[in-house]
């Protein structure tokens, strides 16, 4: 799409943000006016009716109001539930829905999208395009480079997620809580032994990568910190892969940016997931250790969602 046109699309595309009040609502608002777009309309549930964000008024989102029309895409950041009872509508209206929440992440049919590792899905939607989890996001973002040089045998994760990842309430609490009183927290529900957050980054990295039996475990933590999920990533390769290669692979891959020392903080605000620590692993044959840390916010939602967004709009401008 050439500059002129992509100006064109940006001021006149008609987008709608769900859950415009919330943690990845407010942070899509701020990218999407950063990006140029002109035309937007804020939801958010009756609570926040008539609040004011940038300027804009917050309207309920109810079916009636989503299905009547008059939008081109609906960025959802609102909880499952919400979604599985808002999104057809906003689809009934003519939109195209890109949802963040669990609702629609593994259904058949509906493509869950990294645009860096498998963009094109985005384009074989039918009116739906599921965002994948935070933790999801980046892990695919780091593995698919390694797995297209030497192919993946098997993935082990630890997360530490941030507070941000549990919505605006919870990063509230924790700037009042006192520092020497912070602590660890495993705030997910169960899904048999493990948490529901373990078996949603086997599930979801998995249909990303198109690796449906790909071996992969995790074990996941929230850790007392605002913004930003870290993970360390175990990963063995069928093909002997040199910590030197891929070190080399992750610097020329699309949305990394190679760190020494990747941490929270200097991935909150940023686009890139960062990449550091690339070593092997003396434990497991053709096996590599790295640390992956995003800004959930960002790259783990609100801006993910974004371009996806943008390949769509791309994709009807070309046809235009
Ligand atoms: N935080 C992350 O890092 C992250 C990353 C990836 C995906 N997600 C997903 O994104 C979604 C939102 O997460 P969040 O962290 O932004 O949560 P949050 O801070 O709690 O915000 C929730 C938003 O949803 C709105 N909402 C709740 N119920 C609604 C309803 N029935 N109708 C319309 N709007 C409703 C809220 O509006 P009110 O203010 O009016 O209550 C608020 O704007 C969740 O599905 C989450 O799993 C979050």
């Amino acid at each position: 799409m050439s500059n002129m046109h992509n100006s064109r699309v940006r001021r006149e595309v008609r987008i709608g943000v769900v859950g415009a009040t919330g943690a990845v609502g407010t942070v899509t608002v701020q990218l999407l006016r950063e990006r140029g777009y002109e035309s937007l309309r804020l939801f958010a549930s009756s609570r926040s009716a008539g609040k004011r964000i940038d300027g804009l008024a917050v309207e309920e989102a109810t079916p009636e109001t989503l299905a009547a029309g008059g939008l081109d895409v609906c960025l959802f950041s609102v909880g499952s539930s919400a979604s599985r009872e808002l999104v057809p509508h906003a689809v009934a209206g003519g939109a195209v829905a890109i949802d963040k929440s669990t609702a629609y992440r593994l259904q058949d049919g509906i493509p869950l999208v990294v645009p860096e590792v498998n963009g094109a899905r985005a384009l074989e939607h039918d009116g739906i395009v599921a965002n994948p989890n935070c933790c999801a996001i980046p892990l695919t973002v780091a593995l698919k480079p390694l797995h297209d040089a030497a192919g993946l045998a098997r993935v082990r994760v630890a997360t530490y997620q941030s507070a941000s990842g549990a919505g605006a309430r919870r990063m509230e609490q924790l700037r009042s809580t006192p520092s020497a009183e912070a602590d660890l927290a495993m705030d997910w529900d169960f899904d048999g032994v493990e948490f529901e957050e373990e078996a949603k980054l086997r599930a979801e990295t998995r249909k990303i990568l198109e690796l449906p039996d790909l071996p992969i475990s995790a074990t996941t933590v929230r850790v007392p910190v605002l913004i930003g999920h870290a993970e360390a990533v175990w990963v063995e390769t069928a093909e002997p892969l040199s910590a030197t290669d891929a070190h080399d692979l992750l610097e020329h891959a699309d949305g990394v940016r190679l760190q020494e020392f990747p941490t929270p903080r200097a991935a909150a605000g940023r686009d890139e997931v960062l990449v550091g620590r690339v070593r092997e692993d003396t434990a497991a044959e053709n096996g590599l250790v790295l640390f992956v840390v995003a800004d959930n916010l960002r790259k783990g939602a609100a801006l993910n969602a974004i371009q996806i967004a943008e390949l769509i709009l791309e994709r009807l401008a070309v046809g235009a």
